[in-house]
């Protein structure tokens, strides 16, 4: 009986027991740990408790403000009372290491996406090769699913929101990693149309063509697509073909050598796997003033300024039977319907907004030579009279200035690139051989009202048969 009662007794007195709080082993630096040593499940309480660590020193440690690399270690604990001493606990492992909070990415990792491409969001957990079950918190319409991959086959505009994740031990589910930093989708809704710039806008004979397609952001892992547009008189608009090596380009330019003719380009950009395209952009063109090419326009009355409300022919002359006049107007957009269409020949009533350059388009794809037309904005002042197709060197040409009611005889001074000509006041400019020199804007003044200016194009003789 005695016995029994020295075996409990003993028993009692060696059962130190050491916990820590929070109840897991694996910390991250600057995470807060509480020790706790009992004797008796607590029900004893003049113990006084050392703790010890890796078996070394012997320290009173109740808590860990702030974890270290360096607090990582075995650690007992044992109670003492007056001379007795328990036995040491059970040793706990204490790990401490940096910090594993996850990264989330996007893939790709353009900072916009546009609706329908295809993105995936990834947590990245960097923890050696513990198995994770994922998190996510998301402020987007569209929840992400708890796994490491939340792939987004067709984004939209719900799938915006800021992203972030944590990983959960699949073996111990109450160790968690920290919250990621969050990352914001920002998916548009807008589809993104490129803009394609032609330079230059009027081609001499044979030069190159340089052809620019801008998308927003571009650095953002764009390739391009080359198109030439082919007038197609049955629908409204142009039917493209791609342009040779035109098919995905890595450059966002594109040069054309030897052009000789008007013609017309559109551009699109493509990315991503599967690829998503963008629309195609607006159409841009190249003119050729060149008359002799196989299709041409003619203007009646033949200048380039002309009064509003004046009537103005436009005529299609070529081989072909069908027509379409074209406009680029000064605000770069484009028409293809004219008011009214006799045959081959366009007539308009002019008002301001028929400013543009003209051309026309057969009915079996062909471009012509264009045209600059520019209608007068000050209805009491003069226009300059001056020739519409480019003058060929050594051919003699006339310039001269006209009312809306009169020619004007006398008075008139003319300015080449804003350069008073003349001194002595006269009806008209003429030039006997023209030479490249005389090309320019050329503008008139009377009674001190000036015309609009309008360039004279000059071409070399050698150019003709181009
Ligand atoms: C995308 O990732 C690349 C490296 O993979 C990096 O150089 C670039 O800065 C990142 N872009 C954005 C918008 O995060
Ligand atoms: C353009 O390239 C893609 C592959 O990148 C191909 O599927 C397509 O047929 C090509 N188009 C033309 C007209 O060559
Ligand atoms: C039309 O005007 C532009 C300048 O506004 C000029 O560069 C171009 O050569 C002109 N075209 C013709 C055919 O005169
Ligand atoms: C042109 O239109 C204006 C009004 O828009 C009209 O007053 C004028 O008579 C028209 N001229 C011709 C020749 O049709
Ligand atoms: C016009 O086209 C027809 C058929 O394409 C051809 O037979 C004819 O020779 C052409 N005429 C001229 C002047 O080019």
């Amino acid at each position: 009986m005695f016995f029994r009662l020295l075996t409990l007794w003993l028993c009692w007195i060696l059962d130190a027991v050491l916990t820590i709080e929070p109840s897991w082993s694996n910390f991250f630096i600057g995470e807060f740990v509480t020790f706790k040593c009992d004797m008796n499940e607590g029900k004893d309480t003049d113990w006084e408790y050392k703790t010890n660590k890796d078996g070394r020193e012997l320290i009173r440690y109740s808590t860990i403000k702030e974890a270290t690399e360096s607090d990582s270690g075995g650690y007992s604990c044992r109670g003492r009372r007056d001379y007795f001493f328990s036995e040491w606990s059970d040793i706990i492992t204490l790990t401490v290491s940096s910090s594993n909070r996850p990264v989330v990415t996007l893939y790709p990792n353009w900072s916009e996406i546009y609706r329908g491409e295809t993105i995936t969001v990834r947590c990245e957990i960097h923890g050696g090769d513990t198995e994770w079950d994922y998190e996510w918190e998301t402020n987007s319409m569209i929840k992400a699913p708890n796994q490491n991959e939340y792939r987004i086959r067709s984004a939209s505009s719900s799938n915006s929101g800021n992203y972030r994740c944590k990983g959960r031990m699949k073996s111990s589910q109450h160790e968690t990693t920290e919250w990621s930093d969050s990352v914001t989708l920002t998916v548009s809704d807008n589809e993104p149309r490129p803009v394609l710039t032609v330079s230059p806008s009027w081609l001499s004979p044979g030069a190159s063509v340089t052809l620019n397609c801008e998308v927003e952001h571009p650095s953002a892992g764009w390739s391009f697509y080359w198109y030439k547009a082919v007038p197609d008189l049955s629908e409204k608009s142009s039917s493209y073909e791609l342009l040779p090596d035109g098919n995905g380009t890595a450059q966002d330019s594109y040069i054309i050598h030897g052009q000789t003719h008007t013609a017309g380009y559109v551009c699109r950009a493509g990315r991503g796997d599967p690829e998503y395209h963008t629309d195609h952009s607006r159409p841009k063109f190249v003119w050729s003033a060149d008359v002799h090419s196989a299709a041409s326009l003619t203007v009646s009355p033949d200048r380039v300024q002309h009064f509003t409300s004046d009537s103005v022919s436009l005529t299609c002359e070529g081989n072909f039977t069908e027509w379409r006049v074209r406009k680029f107007s000064e605000d770069g957009r484009l028409y293809s319907d004219c008011r009214r269409m006799t045959g081959s020949t366009c007539d308009i009533n002019t008002s301001k907004s028929d400013t543009a350059v003209y051309w026309c388009e057969s009915g079996s794809g062909e471009f012509s030579s264009a045209v600059n037309i520019t209608v007068q904005n000050d209805g009491n002042g003069p226009i300059l009279v001056s020739p519409v197709h480019p003058v060929t060197e050594g051919a003699s040409v006339s310039l001269s200035c006209s009312l809306r009611t009169q020619k004007i005889l006398s008075n008139v001074f003319f300015y080449h690139n804003d350069k008073l000509i003349e001194n002595d006041p006269r009806g008209e400019l003429k030039i006997s051989a023209v030479s490249k020199s005389d090309e320019g804007f050329y503008k008139c003044q009377y009674s001190g009202r000036e015309s609009a200016q309008s360039w004279m194009s000059v071409k070399g003789e050698q150019d003709q048969n181009i």
